[in-house]
């Protein structure tokens, strides 16, 4: 049967909203406007945090979300926690609450409920805390009692409800239908019968239009609950990883897996914790932006894109899916299926860059990546790939010939510096000039250089302050 209404979790209790209930309305509107205004509106573009709530996952993994991003029909079947759905055994504050309190981690209190999220989540996902808490902005207390507060977090045990089993889903509201597809035949029936419908993922993209840009699409699929999308494998030669796979799942592999750290680093810098809770590598090859983080390693590893009609799949490189300024290879009813990210030899030197304005929850200035394959101390084969120089991410075939035949030298690196001038082609916009990215595409491609040969260079300038 085809669910009508959209059903989830709420602080561990059922809801069911009435027919009619717009699907984009943003899950941060609708608390507020259910009376749980403890889940605060900052920016309503995802950058502050002061709207985080947590989605309980089967198996208990706790993953933080921008409640301003989020629309209700994702939240079909999940279960989200808000900050009104803690509370410590006797019933008084969460012993996180409590923390945060009596450390004077609070002053103004806005921010408080979204960083008491996400140390809800951190009490039992772990992980490195600066990069927790890099989706939330305090503007008050200043960072160091909070700090404090997550020295000390315990998870406090709390078991995820049960999850129903995905089951298809349309809702309907004035103007508007959400289809929910459970299956990788009904997602591409409805893409075929619908071109014109918003192709939903993660919406940290999509999310916007309808948060700030106030939007409302008259028409969305999305692609939650298609088993094919949310494949994660990593075989001895590759990593295949499913469209709509979120990048803290693709994080985490990358992190255990040989030859991917260098993207891991890359990917832990990518918006938020809350951002890689619900973006995907899937929409970003569908913004295709000259800027997507995760863009310029696909190239350089040589990475390939399935795409999936009704037809059937078709496979092809990354280079020659992302066509132009936001624009690729897509054509009318098909849908990004996976990706195949080869797994660099072990000999191969494999670095990624990014720079921007702020370490974290930032976007680049200018992204690079480069994989080399050296035979005898001489290049063999050079994958230079940048982000932020022209209109579209982009190998760099100029300076790669410069560097390929040649020991992989700091003279080969300044001619490939030398040629790097001719293959991009940079604009002037408010995150920086022409002149400065080329700068600092040349800088990147002798940093690049360093980090290659000298692996004892720290792998983030965060590892030395
Ligand atoms: C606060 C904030 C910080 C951010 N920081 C960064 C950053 O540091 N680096 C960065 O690169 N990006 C950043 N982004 C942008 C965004 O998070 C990424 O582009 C992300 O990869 C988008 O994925 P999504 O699943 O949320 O896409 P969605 O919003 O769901 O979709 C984006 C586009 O891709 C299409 N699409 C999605 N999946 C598919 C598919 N399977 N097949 C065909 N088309 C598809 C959609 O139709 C849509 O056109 C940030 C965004 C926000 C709001
Ligand atoms: S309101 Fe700022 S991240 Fe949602
Ligand atoms: S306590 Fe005021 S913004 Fe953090």
């Amino acid at each position: 049967m085809i669910g009508t209404s959209i059903a989830f979790t709420l602080n561990g209790r059922p809801v069911t909203l009435p027919a009619g209930t717009s699907p984009t309305t943003s899950v941060l509107d609708w608390l507020r406007a259910s009376g749980l205004t403890g889940t605060k509106e900052g920016c309503a573009e995802g950058d502050c945090g002061a709207c985080t709530v947590v989605l309980e996952e089967a198996g208990g993994a706790r993953t933080p979300i921008n409640a301003c991003l989020a629309m209700l029909g994702q939240m079909q079947g999940r279960a989200i926690r808000t900050v009104e759905g803690l509370r410590a055994p006797d019933g008084g504050p969460h012993p996180i609450q409590r923390a945060m309190a009596e450390s004077d981690g609070t002053q103004c209190g806005f921010c408080t409920p979204g960083i008491v999220m996400t140390a809800w989540a951190h009490a039992r996902e772990g992980g490195e805390v600066h990069e927790a808490l890099a989706g939330n902005l305090c503007r008050c207390t200043g960072y160091r009692p909070i700090l404090d507060v997550f020295a000390t977090l315990a998870d406090d045990g709390l078991a995820a409800p049960a999850l129903p089993d995905p089951a298809p889903a349309r809702f309907e509201a004035p103007g508007q239908v959400f289809h929910l597809p459970a299956t990788l035949p009904d997602l591409l029936a409805l893409r075929a019968a619908h071109p014109e419908a918003w192709l939903l993922a993660g919406g940290t993209d999509l999310g916007l239009r309808v948060s700030d840009h106030r939007e409302r699409p008259p028409a969305i699929i999305c692609l939650l609950n298609v088993p094919e999308l949310h494949r994660l494998e990593a075989r001895p030669e590759a990593i295949e990883a499913g469209a709509a796979v979120p990048y803290g799942r693709l994080l985490a592999l990358f992190r255990r897996e040989a030859g991917f750290g260098p993207y891991a680093a890359l990917l832990a810098r990518l918006g938020s914790r809350q951002i890689r809770g619900l973006g995907t590598l899937g929409g970003n090859l569908g913004t295709a932006s000259p800027i997507g983080d995760a863009l310029p390693p696909l190239l350089a590893l040589g990475a390939t894109v399935t795409l999936a009609s009704q037809a059937g799949t078709r496979t092809l490189p990354v280079q020659d899916f992302l066509l132009g300024y936001r624009k690729n290879a897509l054509a009318p009813g098909e849908v990004i299926l996976s990706v195949t990210l080869p797994r660099p030899a072990a000999d191969a030197l494999f670095a990624c860059e990014k720079i921007s304005k702020r370490h974290d929850q930032d976007i680049a200035t200018v992204g690079a990546a480069l994989l080399l394959r050296l035979d005898g101390g001489v290049v063999a084969e050079a994958r230079l790939a940048f982000g932020g120089v022209g209109p579209a991410a982009a190998r760099a075939p100029r300076a790669e010939a410069a560097l390929t035949g040649r020991p992989f030298d700091a003279a080969a690196v300044n001619d490939a510096a030398e040629a790097l001038m001719q293959d991009i082609a940079p604009l002037s916009d408010w995150r920086g000039t022409a002149a400065y990215r080329r700068l600092v595409a040349q800088g990147l491609l002798h940093r690049l250089h360093l980090r290659a040969t000298q692996p004892d260079m720290p792998a983030d300038i965060m590892e030395v302050v």
